[in-house]
């Protein structure tokens, strides 16, 4: 397996400048993800790492050497796109087989590798059939088996579950996790689903408009993110954000909104004031850091509407001016149209610039 480390790379289509001075080192056996929007760079950067793309300028190495001009064969990465695109006249076996004997593998050797990869994957009993003849979720199996026989350095993953339906796509993501730990295979992978990202991975990228946003364990980047762009992309319902100013009273300091106030302790409020002294900033607040009718809440909202999730519920409130998603874990009973008196989890309050999008805390 290996290390793949970016160097402030930077690749340019024309005018567009699809990613912007990349720095990331991926550990050998690490597994990260690229997560942002549509057109953010994560297939180009995936592209770079598989020699289909060069960079414009900066360094990809591959285990400390050079790889900027290896051609994609000499790099020892083996990548699986989103098409799986399987030879449809050829069965299972000889699907996952075919990029071995190309490489001029001997028959025996070919047998063992695949027959210990198909049962890996669970695929051993449908070795005989026809791609038209697996599901969707098999299919996709076969594609990361015809990577995994090669035994590559890297694996490189484009959206590969994104053909699959919800249930399949969360089945696949446990078993994807548990066969890479057990393959000890270094894997970046790209999605631009958060969710994946946040269960499959050691550490996350999030990129925006080609630039990264902010690197780390899943947990990390939820509890801590950076900026706005972070807080508001991992999560669902995401992030509440609400306007405000920061008022220093006798008795402290207050975040000031529209509707209501919210008190700081003397630590946050020096941490606002280090970030260069913004007078507007937004107030960040998870879903599920909203306490809903407790001794102590004092924002007054009325309940515009609840959509019931089977276990728990998503309760969309307002207060004369703001809108507040709140999520809980128990089925609701609140009246829709009635009042209710909210409060936050304080401990779990974000603060950040308005107008640079930086987080305070
Ligand atoms: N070959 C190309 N020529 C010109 N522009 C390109 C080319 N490939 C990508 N781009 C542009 O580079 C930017 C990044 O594209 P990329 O495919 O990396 O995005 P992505 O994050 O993978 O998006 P998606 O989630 O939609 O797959 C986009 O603006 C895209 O239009
Ligand atoms: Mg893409």
């Amino acid at each position: 397996m290996a290390q793949i480390k970016l160097e402030d790379v930077t690749k340019r289509f024309g005018k567009v400048e699809a990613v912007k001075r990349l720095n990331l080192t991926v550990e050998d056996g690490e597994f990260v993800t690229l997560v942002g929007p549509s057109g953010c760079g994560k297939s180009t950067t995936l592209n770079l790492v598989a020699g289909l793309e060069n960079p414009t300028t900066g360094y990809i190495y591959i285990d400390d050497e050079i790889a900027n001009i290896l051609p994609p064969a000499k790099r020892d990465v083996a990548m699986v796109f989103q098409s799986y695109a399987l030879y449809p006249h050829m069965n299972v076996f000889d699907n996952m087989a075919f990029g071995l004997r190309i490489r001029g593998m001997r028959g025996d050797e070919i047998r063992k590798r695949v027959d210990d990869v198909a049962r890996l994957l669970g695929l051993h009993e449908l070795l005989d059939r026809k791609p038209a003849e697996l599901s969707g979720g098999q299919r996709q199996r076969v594609a990361l088996g015809r990577a995994i026989v090669r035994n590559p350095k890297v694996f490189l993953l484009d959206e590969p579950l994104s053909n699959l339906d919800a249930k399949l796509r969360v089945q696949m993501r446990a078993d994807l996790r548990l066969l890479f730990k057990r393959l000890r295979g270094t894997v970046i992978y790209v999605t631009h689903d958060q969710e994946e990202a946040m269960t499959l991975s050691d550490r996350i990228v999030v990129m925006n408009m080609g630039v990264v946003q902010q690197i780390g364990r899943p947990d990390e980047l939820y509890d801590r993110p950076k900026n706005m762009f972070v807080a508001g992309f991992l999560g669902s319902p995401p992030m509440n954000f609400i306007d405000c100013v920061v008022e220093e009273r006798n008795d402290g300091g207050w975040l000031q909104t529209e509707s209501f106030e919210v008190r700081i302790p003397e630590e946050k409020l020096y941490k606002i004031k280090t970030m260069g002294g913004a007078k507007e900033l937004v107030i960040g607040i998870r879903p599920e850091d909203i306490i809903l009718g407790q001794p102590g809440c004092s924002i007054e909202c009325i309940i515009e509407t609840i959509e019931n999730k089977g276990s728990g519920c998503i309760i969309y409130l307002r207060t004369d001016s703001t809108r507040i998603i709140c999520t809980t874990e128990r089925r609701s009973d609140l009246p829709i149209g009635g009042n209710v008196k909210v409060g936050f989890r304080l401990d779990n309050l974000h603060v950040f610039d308005k107008k640079t999008e930086q987080a305070a805390f």
